[in-house]
């Protein structure tokens, strides 16, 4: 059976993606860093449908992790779907974030994806790799400037390892506003889409993706 591996699959954008790949038969390995809870919950939806999965608990940003979160999918069966999905959003600017702020960001939002693709590349012979940029890592915003850079680096990097990942594509989706605890926390009444928009979208790409490119939600 194959194989899809979500990051940050336990909420928001991920679980919507990870409820749309057991839909089509994906066995899911859905990754979380501490909030077991909600991960349970997307696995229960799943097994609701008939689906199949298993819950990896663990901070993407440490080698370790990154490695056993690869081992264990391939324990599952033929990795072929990665969604890089994991990520955190502190919203201000460098001056005024800690220096823990800044740190969780790059390294959440930039090494983890890195890290998990190094890891899946090693094993996977055909597939699809989908990093989750935003939209304001493709028009950066002053105010925000760590989280966008964190972004617009994930999406360079999409374009570049695309270029040395054999079989394997890489793709990317940047998503706009999108109505999750992550958006919420920080902007309670903005317009936002609902997160099965997004999990719509990144099924799109999955199938018809060109390696390298990154794609809005339309
Ligand atoms: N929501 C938006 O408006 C929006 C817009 C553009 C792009 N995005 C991007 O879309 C992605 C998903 O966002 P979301 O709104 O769905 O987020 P969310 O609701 O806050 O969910 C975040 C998920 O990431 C996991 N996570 C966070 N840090 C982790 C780490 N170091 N290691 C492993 N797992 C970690 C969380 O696990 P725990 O529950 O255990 O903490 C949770 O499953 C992010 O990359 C975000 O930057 C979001």
């Amino acid at each position: 059976m194959e194989v899809a591996i979500v990051t940050g699959g336990s909420r928001g954008i991920g679980a919507a993606t990870a409820v749309e790949l057991a839909h089509r038969d994906k066995k899911v390995l859905i990754s979380f860093r501490e909030r077991r809870r909600h991960a349970e919950e997307v696995l229960q939806r799943i097994r609701d449908l008939g689906g199949e999965g298993d819950l990896f608990i663990g901070d993407i940003s440490k080698p370790e992790v990154a490695r056993g979160l690869v081992e264990r999918a391939t324990t599952l069966g033929e990795l072929t779907v990665v969604v890089n999905c994991a990520g955190v959003y502190h919203p201000r600017s460098l001056p005024s974030l800690s220096p823990s702020l800044i740190e969780d960001m790059v390294a959440t939002n930039l090494l983890g994806p890195l890290l998990v693709m190094h890891e899946a590349l090693q094993v996977m012979r055909r597939g699809v790799i989908v990093n989750i940029s935003s939209v304001v890592g493709l028009s950066p915003s002053p105010g925000m400037s760590v989280y966008s850079v964190t972004k617009n680096a994930l999406a360079l990097a999409t374009k570049l390892v695309a270029e040395e990942a054999g079989d394997v594509r890489i793709v990317c989706v940047a998503p706009g506003p999108t109505d999750t605890e992550m958006l919420r926390r920080y902007h309670p009444y903005m317009p936002a889409d609902p997160p099965e928009k997004v999990a719509e979208r990144i099924m799109w790409v999955i199938d018809n993706g060109v390696s390298g490119k990154c794609y809005t939600v339309p």
